[in-house]
C-alpha cells in the first residue's frame, strides 16, 4: 500500500506547491477539498491543512474536525490551517494591526523535531492579515517573528498524535529552509519511508493497469506530446499490443513531425497507427477565419477520424488518456466552498458515445513528474523535453484562413527557428517557441526587385505552466541569424519580427 499524505485544501494559491514539495521528498500525497470525506487507513501517514483566502473569524469560514484527525495521524496546519487549529482548540485569532506579507525572520523559542536543521533568523515567507493572539491551553510556542508572537506552535501532551501549526509558508521558494521543515514533518513526525520514486510509480502503475484492463483492448489518441507518450508507454508495458495508438496527421503539424514522431513511437515499441488525414482537414478549414470556428472544426474532424479508426479495432473497452494532476485537482472556490473540476480531453465526449471507460495512468502526476517517469521508461530525452504544442497546431498560428500553401510556408520558417534553437542550445531554456504567419504583406527589396510578401512573428516564452509567461530574452545575434535564414530561404516571407509581449496581458498564442 502506497504511503500517503493528505493535503486538505482551503483555497490557498500555494496548495499545489505544498504537494510538489512533498512529492520531491519521494512521498506520495493528494490534495482534496477540505469538505470532502476521506478515510483514515494505515496508508495515511499525516494530514496538512493548507492556507486560505478566508478569515477563520468569518461567519461561514471553512472548517474541519481537527480533533478527530489528530487522534489518528499527525497534523500540520499552515497559515490559515494553523489559525484554524488554534481557534478550534480554544485559542484566539485577531485581525493584525498591520498585514504581514513577504519576508520575515524566524526566531526559534524551543527545540523540536519539526525544527531540526532550521537555524535561528531563518528567512520565512508570510502572507496573512489575521494572527494568532492566544494559544489554546496545552499548546506552546515554537517560534516567533518580529511582528507576530506565534509563528509556530505545537500541542503538548501525549494523548494524541503530533499537532503543529506554522504561520508562514514553508512550501514557497522564499522560505529558505521551508523544505527542511516539511521534510522533518514527513520523516521524523509522520514516519514516511520516502519510497515513492519514478521506478516505484512505474511498477505499481503497470501492475494496477494489468488488473484494470484485464484481457481487453485500449484505444488512445496520441499527439506526439509528452503526456500522451508517457501514458501510452505505461499502458503498453502493461498490455503490449492490445494498446492501439492512433496518431493523426491533421495537416497542421510541424514540418516532418508526423514521420519523426511515428518513428519514435515505433522505436519505443508502441503499437501506433499513423493516419494521413491532411486533405480532409484542409478542405474542412477552407474559408474559415474565426479562431474558435477553426478550433471547433479541427476538434470535430479529429473525433470523426479517430472514431472511424477506433471502430476497426475489436474488443475495445477502454480509452487511454494522458490527463495529468493539474487538470483534475478539485479546487476550492474563493467565493464559497463550491467545487469546480477542470477537465480537458482532446477526445471529449467520446468515452460516453462509444461506451468506453477511461484509463488515465498519469492522473495523479505533475508535469515534471511525468517527465521523470518518461525518462525512467527509457523514452528518448528529445521526446520528453519537447515544448508544448497546441492541439489545433499551426492552424492557430496562421492568422485568418488556413491553406495548404500557408501551412507549408509556416512549416519552413518554423523549422528554421526550432532547429536554430536546438543547434544553439537555447531550446531547453525556453518553455515554448513557435512562429506565427501574419495576415499582412509588406514591401521589401531583394536584389533589384521589389517584393510584396508575408511577415512572420517569432515567439518564445519562459513559463512554468503556461498560465503566465514572459517573452524569452533570446540573444540578438541569434534572432538576426534566424531572420536572415528565414528571409533568404523561405520564398513568400520578406519580414521577420520578434514578439516581446508577456502573458498577461497578451497570450502565448496569437489566436
Ligand atoms: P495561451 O495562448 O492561452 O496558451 O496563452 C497557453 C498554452 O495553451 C496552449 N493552447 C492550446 N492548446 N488547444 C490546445 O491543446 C488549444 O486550442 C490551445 N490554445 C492555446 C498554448 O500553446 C500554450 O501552451
Amino acid at each position: 500500500m502506497t504511503e500517503r499524505i493528505l493535503i486538505l485544501d482551503f483555497g490557498s494559491q500555494f496548495t499545489q506547491l505544498i504537494a510538489r514539495a512533498i512529492r520531491e521528498a519521494n512521498v506520495y500525497c493528494e490534495i482534496i477539498p477540505f469538505q470532502k470525506a476521506f478515510e483514515i487507513d494505515d496508508s495515511l501517514k499525516g494530514i496538512i491543512l493548507s492556507g486560505s483566502p478566508f478569515s477563520v473569524n468569518e461567519e461561514h469560514a471553512p472548517s474541519v474536525d481537527i480533533a478527530a484527525m489528530v487522534k489518528k495521524v499527525p497534523v500540520l496546519g499552515i497559515c490559515y490551517g494553523a489559525q484554524l487549529t488554534a481557534k478550534c482548540f480554544g485559542g484566539r485569532v485577531d485581525k493584525s494591526n498591520k498585514r504581514e506579507y513577504g519576508r520575515a525572520k524566524l526566531q526559534l523559542k524551543k527545540e523540536d523535531t519539526l525544527l531540526n536543521g532550521i537555524t535561528n533568523d531563518s528567512q520565512v515567507w508570510m502572507s496573512h492579515s489575521d494572527s494568532i493572539t492566544l494559544l489554546p491551553e496545552g499548546f506552546e510556542i515554537l517560534a516567533t517573528t518580529e511582528s507576530i508572537p506565534v509563528a509556530g506552535f505545537r500541542k503538548t501532551g501525549t494523548d494524541t498524535c503530533s499537532l503543529y501549526g506554522i504561520q508562514f509558508h514553508p512550501e514557497v521558494y522564499h522560505s529558505t529552509q521551508g523544505k527542511q521543515l516539511l521534510f522533518n514533518f514527513l520523516t521524523s513526525i509522520c514516519g514516511c519511508s520516502q519510497n515513492w520514486t519514478p521506478a516505484s510509480f512505474v511498477n505499481e502503475t503497470v501492475a494496477r493497469l494489468k488488473q484494470q484492463i484485464g484481457d481487453s483492448h485500449v484505444i488512445m489518441a496520441l499527439s506526439g506530446g509528452v503526456d500522451s507518450t508517457v501514458a501510452a508507454t505505461l499502458i503498453s508495458k502493461a498490455i503490449g499490443d492490445r494498446l492501439h495508438g492512433i496518431f493523426v496527421d491533421n495537416g497542421v503539424l510541424r514540418r516532418n513531425e508526423f514521420e519523426q514522431v511515428l518513428e519514435t513511437y515505433h522505436s519505443i515499441g508502441l503499437n501506433v497507427k499513423g493516419i494521413d488525414a491532411r486533405q480532409r482537414f484542409y478542405s474542412e478549414l477552407k474559408g474559415k477565419t474565426d479562431p474558435e470556428e477553426k478550433r471547433k472544426t479541427i476538434g470535430k474532424l479529429f473525433i470523426d477520424v479517430f472514431q472511424e479508426e477506433a471502430n476497426q479495432v475489436s474488443g475495445v473497452q477502454f480509452l487511454g488518456q494522458g490527463t495529468i494532476y493539474p487538470d483534475v485537482i478539485e479546487s476550492v472556490s474563493v467565493h464559497g466552498p463550491s467545487q469546480t473540476i477542470k477537465s480537458h480531453h482532446n477526445v471529449g465526449g467520446l468515452p460516453e458515445k462509444m461506451h468506453l471507460s477511461l484509463v488515465e495512468p498519469l492522473r495523479f502526476l505533475f508535469k515534471d513528474e511525468v517527465r521523470r517517469v518518461g525518462l525512467e521508461l527509457g523514452i528518448p530525452a528529445d521526446m520528453i523535453n519537447r515544448h508544448p504544442f497546441p492541439g489545433p497546431g499551426l492552424a492557430i498560428r496562421i492568422l485568418g484562413e488556413v491553406t495548404e500553401e500557408k501551412v507549408q510556408l509556416l512549416q519552413a520558417a518554423d523549422d528554421i527557428y526550432i532547429t536554430g534553437l536546438k543547434d544553439r542550445d537555447l531550446y531547453n531554456s525556453v518553455w515554448q517557441a513557435g512562429t506565427i504567419l501574419l495576415p499582412v504583406k509588406s514591401v521589401g527589396v531583394m536584389g533589384d526587385e521589389r517584393t510584396y510578401e508575408y511577415t512572420v512573428a517569432l515567439r518564445a516564452v519562459t513559463s512554468v505552466d503556461g498560465m503566465t509567461a514572459d517573452w524569452a530574452h533570446l540573444p540578438y545575434e541569434f534572432l538576426a541569424d534566424i531572420s536572415n535564414e528565414i528571409i533568404n530561404n523561405v520564398r513568400g516571407i520578406n519580414r521577420v519580427v520578434y514578439d516581446i509581449s508577456s502573458k498577461p496581458p497578451a497570450t502565448i498564442e496569437w489566436e
